[in-house]
């Protein structure tokens, strides 16, 4: 029996946030490309209260029934992971691509639940999160709909398209960037931002106030790379984000306006908050920087770097990144200590590290110790600073040679 068999209605499950894109969305699937029911489901990653509220109401407004799906401690445990390597993709940590497979999962869960035939997103046809989602949900038997896509909708006909139709949408200032928020991260879109030129009011930041406090120092706990305490509180990890989020972003910490490239090539100006992302980023690479060998963090960089591309793909489901995951999962038993950061100005920087795996012999750096230990002295190091640059060397007098002879 087919879904519409079974409820004589043809439904199609949305994901909805009761922002701009998805609110137009609801009308236009049932008009345009008939469908019977729309199901909005808005899933729970930390996006701000307000946010739920907004969902709420306007699916209300718009009599469609509305699913909320709490997603909060998977995402958080993701966002986690993603801490264990480094991840960032061109200076951003990856907020919203951590979220959409998480998210894009939820929905589809909610369309078997109840009967669903479609799954449909409100993405544009420019961005990744088109990508992300359908990575999940083409794996399915679900027929996919991007409406703002597929009918090349802009925000401007959105925005009229709305007002014609009395639909709820937020007006003014708040109405006129794209934003996408949760437990990780805040983006700011459109609008005079997208002038690279342009510098950004104060005002479109709200996680992160203007620098201007007295320093602080907050102490970070690792266990096998992952925060578990705060100033020596145990956290859950949502707990966790959440409270470095708030002390973090009283000190400007982890803002980021950058221009970022996406999947599709082009290049977007994208402004970020991140609080605890930095936070924990920084505190965490400062726990490496101890712990790991040379090598290991010269090759762990490499395998950071691809994590976090795959991630930014929203592919974090890849047999690539388990076996990354291998690689990584190896290197962080020893990432387990404290470090301490300072929040000042703005910025976030570790002051303090200790960790009982430490690769580190305070007798063998230390300028006040006459040997280094493990019966090796300083006179030692004679042999080797003779050969150190003994290929340079050779290889310089025969490109001398060689240029004598051609001379000649
Ligand atoms: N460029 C970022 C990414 O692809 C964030 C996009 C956020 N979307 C938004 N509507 N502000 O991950």
């Amino acid at each position: 029996m087919t879904a519409s068999e079974s409820t004589g209605t043809d439904r199609v499950a949305l994901a909805f946030s009761g922002g701009l894109d998805t609110t137009v969305c609801v009308p236009l699937l049932e008009d345009e490309y008939g469908y019977d029911q729309v199901i909005g489901v808005t899933v729970d990653v930390g996006q701000p209260e307000a946010e739920f509220a907004e969902a709420r109401e306007t699916a209300e407004a718009l009599d469609v029934e509305h699913h909320v799906v709490d997603a909060r401690a998977e995402f958080a445990d993701l966002c986690l992971r993603s801490v264990q390597a480094n991840a960032t993709y061109q200076g951003y940590p990856l907020g919203t691509a951590l979220a959409r497979p998480i998210i894009a999962t939820a929905i589809r869960e909610v369309a078997d639940a109840e009967d669903c035939v479609a799954l449909a997103h409100g993405c544009t046809g420019k961005g990744n999160d088109q990508l992300r989602f359908e990575a999940v949900w083409r794996d399915t038997d679900y027929e996919v709909v991007a409406p703002v896509r597929e009918l090349g909708l802009t925000r401007e006909w959105e925005n009229d398209y709305a007002a014609e139709r009395g639909l709820p949408v937020e007006g003014g200032a708040a109405g006129r960037y794209s934003i996408d928020a949760n437990l990780w991260s805040r983006s700011i879109e459109g609008s005079e931002l997208e002038d690279p030129a342009t510098v950004p009011e104060d005002d479109i930041y709200e996680w992160t106030a203007s620098p201007g406090r007295e320093p602080e120092l907050l102490e970070l706990t690792f266990e096998d790379g992952e925060p578990v305490a705060l100033d020596g509180d145990p956290m859950d990890p949502v707990e966790l984000v959440e409270t470095v989020n708030e002390i973090a972003g009283a000190h400007g910490v982890g803002r980021t306006d950058m221009m970022e490239d996406r999947m599709l090539g082009l290049k977007v100006r994208e402004n970020y908050e991140h609080p605890a992302a930095t936070v924990l980023l920084t505190a965490h690479e400062a726990l490496e920087q101890l712990v790991l060998t040379y090598e290991e963090r010269a090759f762990k960089s490499q395998v950071d770097q691809q994590w976090a591309h795959k991630a930014y793909q929203g592919l974090i489901d890849a047999p690539f990144v388990e076996a990354l995951e291998a690689f990584l999962g190896s290197t962080q038993e020893r990432v387990t200590g404290t470090v301490t950061v300072k929040l000042e100005g703005g910025g976030c920087r570790p002051v303090a590290r200790e960790s009982a795996y430490a690769v580190y012999s305070e007798r063998a750096a230390s300028f006040n110790e006459e040997d280094v230990g493990g019966g090796i002295t300083q006179e030692d190091a004679t042999g080797v600073a003779k050969y150190h640059g003994f290929q340079s060397r050779l290889a310089n007098s025969a490109i001398e040679r060689g240029r004598d002879r051609d001379t000649e």
